[in-house]
This record gives structure tokens, C-alpha cells and sequence, in this order.
């Protein structure tokens, strides 16, 4: 009696733990980061990134780069490792191999950037560009930005990936109207990867492409999962329902995010992300319980419904 008592007690006090440990309350190890598989290879990541599209594009000055420095570290420190940007993104690219250089971080770094030049000696220039600017030798991901000269990028990206210099070879889309073209591109190409835009007020990717992706065993990369931010206008000034602490949701930026990642086609999802708050927030829709299909569509039917 004695003896179960106190197993009892310990067992109480070690769910506690975990808890506060998981809530990162005690300072210590947060919990680990959900993640999924890439399918050409196997090769897991956290289903939350970081996009450094906009806010990422301004910073010039040393106060401007204060944020993203708190950023980009306690992102590494948390186990985070994708991160999206482009060489049309103003100052991020640099930004971003700056950073990740001072840091000291970009082993544990899934960094990915994009090729939009036309012509073959355009985007060989624009590439070599981007390994200087992120500094590093081997590029993670490079993905051809909006189908811009497709055939012959991905001809240079794969010529890239079989000497080594990147890893894997996608390419984006981030508006309806050109999924034709995406769609025919993913059904007669491989890629290891693609990117598409969706969010729970744009699910127009769910109907084709993101199925299409799971039979082509392509990994999705989600862009723009807030609309820009279009989502929290949508909501404000509203309660989260009360249902939504069923999947460990603690915030409208985890209810957007937590739809997005439990789709099942979905590998990873760069939310834009400029400030520690926000990261903090995001990465908590990597933690805990996932909506199931049903949760899914009440998720929808509210959305639809503002
Ligand atoms: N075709 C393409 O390849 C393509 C196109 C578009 C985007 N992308 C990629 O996708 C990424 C995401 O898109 P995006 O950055 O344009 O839009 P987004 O992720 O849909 O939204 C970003 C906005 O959400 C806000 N935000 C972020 N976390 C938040 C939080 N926890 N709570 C409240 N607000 C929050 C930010 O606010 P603040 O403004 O206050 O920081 C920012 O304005 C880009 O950064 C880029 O890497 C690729």
C-alpha cells in the first residue's frame, strides 16, 4: 500500500515534469519538434520553417538585425532547421548567410533558396550568387521560383545535385493560376520537393497537388500559410473555439499552422517569421497533438464561416 502510494506520487510528479518540461517552463529542453519524412530520401525535418520573404528583405542596419539574429539562434536551439528564402528577397539571402555564419549554426540547417533568372548563364550566375551570399558550399534545397524558365533551371539544379553542391532540386508556385502548368510540370518531371501556397482560407492546393505530390513521392514545402497575415484580420477580435485545445492549440497562428502540418501530404511549412514571439508561437504548432480529418473540417467550417 506503502509502495504504490509513493509510485503513485513519483508518477504524478514525473507527468509534471514533462509538463513544464514540454512548455519549456523550467527553461530546460523544449519538446522535440514533429517531423516528416522527405520522400526521395528518407531525410526527416520539423514541419515548421522559417520564410524570410518582406521583413527579412528590409533589414540593413545593426538594430534592424538585432531580431533576426534572436531568431535565427533560438530557432537553432530549439531544433528548428528549415529555412526559405530567394535572391529576389531583397537583403534576406545575405542576411540569412550572415546570421547563420556568426552563429556558428549552419550544420544543423535546412537552408533552402530559389533560381528566377531566364537563360542558362543567367541562373548559373544567380545560383553561384546565392552560395556566396549564404556562404556555404552545399546548398540544401534550390527550387525553381514561379516556374520561371523551367526546363532549363532544372536542367543546371540537376547537373548542381549530381556533382554534389545541392542536395535536392525543387520548384514553387504561389497563386491558382499557375497550378496548370505546375501540375503538368509534376507529372512529367521528378523533383525531390515542391512548394505551394495554402492556408485554411485557401485550400485551392488540397484539391490537385498536394494528392499529387503524395502519388509523385514529391516533399511539400507550404508558402504563405497566413495569407500574409490576411488570416489574423480575418479573426480578430475573436476567442479561439474551445475545441482547439483538443490538438494542444494555444493560439490562432497554431490553428493556422497545426491545419497546414497535419495535412498529410505536407512536409514542412515556412511561415514568415521576423520576431523571437512569433517564432516561439509557430514552433508550438510542432509540438503536442495534430487535428484529425474530422477536427480538419470544423476547422474549415469556422473559417468559412466569417
Ligand atoms: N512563390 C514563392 O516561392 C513564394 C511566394 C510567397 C512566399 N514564399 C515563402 O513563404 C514564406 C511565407 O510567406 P509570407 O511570409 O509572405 O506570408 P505568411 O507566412 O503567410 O505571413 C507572414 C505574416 O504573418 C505574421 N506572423 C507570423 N507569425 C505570426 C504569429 N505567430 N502571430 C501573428 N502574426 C504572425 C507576420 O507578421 P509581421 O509582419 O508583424 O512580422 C507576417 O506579416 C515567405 O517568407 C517565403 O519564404 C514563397
Amino acid at each position: 500500500m506503502h509502495e504504490t502510494r509513493r509510485d503513485l506520487l513519483k508518477a504524478a510528479i514525473g507527468s509534471a515534469a514533462t509538463l513544464l518540461l514540454s512548455s519549456g517552463r523550467l527553461g530546460a529542453q523544449p519538446a522535440p519538434l514533429i517531423e516528416r519524412a522527405i520522400h526521395s530520401s528518407g531525410e526527416r525535418l520539423p514541419v515548421i520553417g522559417i520564410g524570410t520573404a518582406r521583413r527579412w528583405e528590409q533589414a540593413t542596419t545593426p538594430a534592424e538585425m538585432v531580431p533576426l539574429r534572436d531568431v535565427l539562434r533560438q530557432f537553432a536551439e530549439r531544433g528548428g532547421k528549415v529555412i526559405d528564402t530567394a535572391p529576389s528577397y531583397g537583403n534576406a539571402e545575405a542576411l540569412v548567410g550572415e546570421l547563420v555564419g556568426e552563429l556558428g549554426i549552419r550544420p544543423s540547417l535546412f537552408l533552402a533558396t530559389k533560381v528566377g533568372a531566364v537563360g542558362r548563364e543567367a541562373g548559373l550566375q544567380e545560383i553561384e550568387t546565392s552560395f556566396r551570399r549564404l556562404r556555404t558550399p552545399r546548398i540544401d534545397l534550390i527550387a525553381v521560383h514561379n516556374l520561371r524558365d523551367i526546363a532549363t533551371q532544372l536542367r543546371t539544379l540537376r547537373e548542381l545535385k549530381q556533382a554534389g553542391r545541392i542536395r535536392y532540386v525543387g520548384m514553387t508556385a504561389s497563386f491558382p493560376r499557375q497550378y496548370p502548368e505546375f501540375e503538368r510540370t509534376m507529372r512529367t518531371e521528378t523533383l525531390d520537393f515542391i512548394q505551394v501556397d495554402y492556408a485554411l482560407d485557401n485550400r485551392a492546393a488540397a484539391s490537385t497537388i498536394l494528392p499529387l505530390a503524395a502519388d509523385r513521392g514529391m516533399a511539400v514545402m507550404i508558402n504563405l500559410p497566413f495569407g500574409r497575415g490576411r488570416l489574423f484580420q480575418a479573426v480578430q477580435g475573436r476567442e479561439l473555439p474551445p475545441w482547439a485545445s483538443s490538438f494542444d492549440c494555444a493560439s490562432w497562428a497554431q490553428f493556422f499552422l497545426k491545419y497546414i502540418v497535419s495535412h498529410p501530404a505536407v512536409t514542412c511549412c515556412v511561415p514568415g517569421t521576423a520576431k523571437v514571439e512569433y517564432l516561439l508561437d509557430n514552433l508550438g504548432a510542432a509540438q503536442g497533438k495534430l487535428p484529425d480529418a474530422a477536427m480538419r473540417r470544423q476547422m474549415e467550417e469556422l473559417i468559412d464561416r466569417l
